[in-house]
C-alpha cells in the first residue's frame, strides 16, 4: 500500500500519480490535500509519514511546488528516510542505496511524465543491504 499527499501546488500531479497508480494495479490511499484550496504541506507530510511509521502504508509519495518543503518535514521523523528526486537515477539509487520509504516530488520542477517514471522505478527497486545496512543504520 502506498500513502499519497500533496498540497494544493502539487493537486494536479497527485491526481496524476493516483491514477498512474490505480491504472497499474498499486494499492494507494490518498492522504489529501482534496482541493486545490491553498493549504499547508506539514499537514499532509506528517499523514502520509504517520502511515508509514505505523505499517499501514510500505512507502510514501508526497508532492509540493519544489518537493522540498515535503521532504525537510518528512526527514523529520524518526525512521522516514525521504528523498526529492527529479530524475529516475537517483530515484533508483536512493531505495538501493538510502533504504528511502518516502518520495518528493515538485510538481513545479518535473514534468508529469518524468514524474511518473521517477514513480514507478523507486517503486521498482528494492534497499541492497550490506554495507548500506551500516550506513543507514547511522542516520538516526
Ligand atoms: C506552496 O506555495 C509551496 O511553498 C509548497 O508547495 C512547496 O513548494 C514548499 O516547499
Amino acid at each position: 500500500m502506498i500513502a499519497v499527499g500533496s498540497d494544493h501546488a502539487a493537486f494536479q500531479l497527485k491526481k496524476a500519480i493516483l491514477e498512474h497508480l490505480e491504472k497499474n494495479g498499486v494499492p494507494c490511499v490518498d492522504c489529501g490535500t482534496y482541493t486545490l484550496e491553498s493549504c499547508d504541506y506539514p499537514v499532509y507530510a506528517k499523514e502520509v509519514c504517520g502511515k508509514v511509521l505505523s505499517g499501514e502504508c510500505d512507502l510514501g509519495i508526497l508532492v509540493c511546488g519544489t518537493g522540498i518543503g515535503m521532504s525537510i518535514v518528512a526527514n523529520k521523523h524518526k525512521g522516514i528516510r525521504a528523498a526529492v528526486c527529479g530524475d529516475t537515477f537517483s530515484a533508483k539509487f536512493t531505495r538501493k542505496h538510502n533504504d528511502a520509504n518516502v518520495l518528493c516530488i515538485g510538481e513545479r520542477v518535473t514534468g508529469t511524465g518524468l514524474a511518473l517514471e521517477i514513480v514507478d522505478t523507486f517503486l521498482a527497486n528494492d534497499f541492497e543491504g550490506g554495507r548500506h545496512q551500516r550506513r543507514v543504520d547511522m542516520y538516526e
